[in-house]
């Protein structure tokens, strides 16, 4: 089965590092055109960028913080001045803020989170839409998460944004479906990235995670990236409008193997 993404024009939000970067290298092994956005540090995207290259492959690294819509703009301006638009969407960049109980937390880094995951991926489809509706072609994939659907103490923003842009995912495909666009999510559970280092690091936050899956271990960024090309695909073509959990059965209720 060909996944047929040979010299597709795909952007990927947060490119430079853990799912991102995974889902970037594997598209650019498939043939796919890359625009690899990074917000902050340009380091890790160029160094990508030039690998990519001389592997015979073709990216661009492109800065855009997400969550400020004229950024935004000018990083659909990119690929379209580079390779004249973008076919597919994958809104991936994402931060899960400071741990802190609602009553302590401080509104302006609860509204940071919400404004890099939800808005970042609100501004990134509008402007992809813009370009894709007259087309009548095009794909949005939104990285999502367990915490789409699993509550958790601490990281209220997070589960807030991530729910929202679930939501979001299912609003945009009921718009976009009859211009022939798909938008779907894709919620991974715990993946060993940089993001969740603190927990993986240190032996008792491993045990703890490690009883919240049943699978008994944590996903490699290489398995969502997999699943990531597959819904992106024409392997994909009739599934929008839903979320497709890759979580080693986090949200199978891993407490229920037992008692209840
Ligand atoms: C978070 C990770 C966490 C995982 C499972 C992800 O959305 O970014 O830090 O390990 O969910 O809880």
């Amino acid at each position: 089965m060909e996944l047929g993404l040979a010299s597709k024009r795909i952007l990927v939000t947060g490119g430079s590092s853990g799912i991102g970067e995974a889902i970037v290298r594997l598209l650019s092994a498939e043939g796919a055109k890359v625009g690899i956005n990074f917000g902050h540090h340009p380091g890790p995207a160029e160094s990508l960028a030039a690998e990519i290259g001389a592997s015979g492959g073709e990216a661009i690294t492109i800065p855009a913080d997400v969550a400020d819509p004229e950024a935004v703009a000018g990083m659909f301006g990119k690929m379209d001045g580079t390779w004249g638009g973008t076919d597919i969407l994958i809104n991936n960049a994402g931060i899960d803020g400071k741990h802190a109980l609602a009553w302590e937390a401080d509104p302006e880094e609860w509204r940071k989170v919400i404004e890099v995951n939800l808005f970042g991926a609100f501004h990134c489809a509008r402007e992809a839409l813009k370009r894709m509706v007259p087309r009548g072609e095009g794909v949005i994939l939104n990285i999502t998460s367990v915490h789409e659907e699993i509550a958790w103490s601490g990281y209220s923003a997070y589960c807030a944004a991530k729910a929202g842009v679930g939501i979001l995912s299912k609003t945009l495909a009921q718009e976009a479906a009859p211009h022939g666009i798909r938008v779907l999510s894709l919620a991974p559970g715990a993946i060993k990235t940089p993001i969740n280092r603190s927990v993986w690091n240190e032996p008792e936050g491993m045990r703890d995670l490690l009883e919240k899956i049943p699978m008994n271990r944590m996903g490699e960024a290489e398995e969502i990236a997999r699943m990531a090309a597959v819904l992106v695909s024409d392997i994909g073509s009739y599934a929008t409008g839903t979320t497709v959990f890759v979580d080693g059965g986090m949200t199978d209720y891993p407490d229920f193997a037992h008692g209840g």
